[in-house]
């Protein structure tokens, strides 16, 4: 990764005059059959400028309760897009369609107006969970019949792809708004990308700017998270081994208790029975071992490429052992 940083060729990309990163976006737009993309350092910028994009003040935005856009990004939407989030309690973080045309509001004056469903895939606070093709065409033909916009926070897309198989091309018919992290489970250093159409990625460029996400010498992101698409998307499939054999054996450990059969990517979340949350990771973290609270009695492990057999093998002796 190292290399192709240093290889790459760069220019100034708030002039939209740096090769690697303008034949980068261009690239991720073709593969998610969008129209165009728009490289952003985080995730979170990513999400709230799709939200920009898509509403005006006083919209409302339909979510999970356990969505990132809800849960982790500071009320952002509220501060940034003037928009309420309507948070619905779905399944593992997942948004059953049956729900959203529950929540969708009249055209009365005094009623916030259903702009958005933003869905999340896979699901972080949900466990990485995936949604299932008929899953989203289904909220597709939703936001079509009332003519309401998707944004899909693809943090770990590539892990949903991972897991079901769906073709990238796909995301581009659902979303109209999609955003994507190469820093995640692919270990880019840094950066995400926002895809649409090609005047929403014109005024998200200007908001970028505004915004203070207008980079100079992008390239070297750029080949960064090239490589990370071209090298590490293949590793992922080992993570959900991984993350499965962890489950397996947490669900034999009387101190733990997990639904093995939940889990679906490379993030594994588990209840501890009989300690305390803040007492299991510190133990934890002096074997070497990073894990976070995720509730009261919850813990998220989370796999990724610097984590292998070896790794997962100490790990389930620490857990056995604590
Ligand atoms: C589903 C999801 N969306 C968005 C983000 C935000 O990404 P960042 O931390 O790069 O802002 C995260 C971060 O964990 C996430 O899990």
């Amino acid at each position: 990764m190292l290399e192709a940083m240093m290889k790459a060729e760069v220019g100034d990309d708030v002039f939209a005059e740096d090769p690697t990163m303008n034949a980068f976006e261009d690239k991720m737009a073709r593969m998610f059959g969008m129209e165009a993309a728009l490289f952003v350092p985080s995730g979170t910028m990513g999400n709230q400028l799709c939200i920009k994009v898509l509403t005006r003040p006083g919209d409302e935005v339909i979510i999970d309760e356990l969505g990132h856009i809800f849960n982790y990004e500071t009320g952002a939407a509220s501060h940034l897009s003037s928009v309420q989030l309507r948070p619905l309690q779905g399944t593992r973080g997942k948004l059953p369609p049956g729900l959203i045309e529950q929540a969708l509001r009249p055209a009365n004056d005094w009623d916030p107006r259903s702009r958005v469903i933003a869905v999340e895939n896979t699901t972080n606070k949900g466990g990485g969970a995936c949604y299932s093709e008929s899953e989203l065409n289904a909220i597709r033909d939703i936001a079509d019949k009332h003519s309401l916009m998707v944004h899909l926070d693809g943090a770990r897309i590539w892990n949903a792809i991972t897991t079901t198989g769906i073709k990238p091309e796909f995301f581009g018919l659902i979303a109209d708004t999609l955003s994507v992290c190469f820093s995640k489970g692919l270990g880019a250093p840094v950066g995400s990308m926002i895809l649409s159409t090609g005047k929403n990625i014109q005024m998200a460029r200007r908001y970028r700017k505004m915004w203070g996400g207008g980079m100079r010498q992008t390239g070297l992101l750029a080949a960064a998270a090239d490589y990370a698409v071209e090298n590490h998307w293949e590793m992922l499939a080992g993570d959900h081994r991984r993350a499965k054999q962890l489950a397996e054996v947490l669900a034999e450990l009387p101190s733990y208790s997990i639904d093995a059969q939940s889990v679906e990517s490379n993030i594994v979340l588990f209840d501890a029975v009989d300690r305390d949350v803040p007492d299991i990771l510190e133990l934890l973290k002096d074997e070497g071992i990073g894990m976070v609270p995720f509730g009261p009695k919850t813990i998220r492990a989370t796999f990724h490429f610097e984590v292998n057999d070896t790794d997962l093998q100490q790990t389930i002796e620490a857990l056995k052992k604590v």
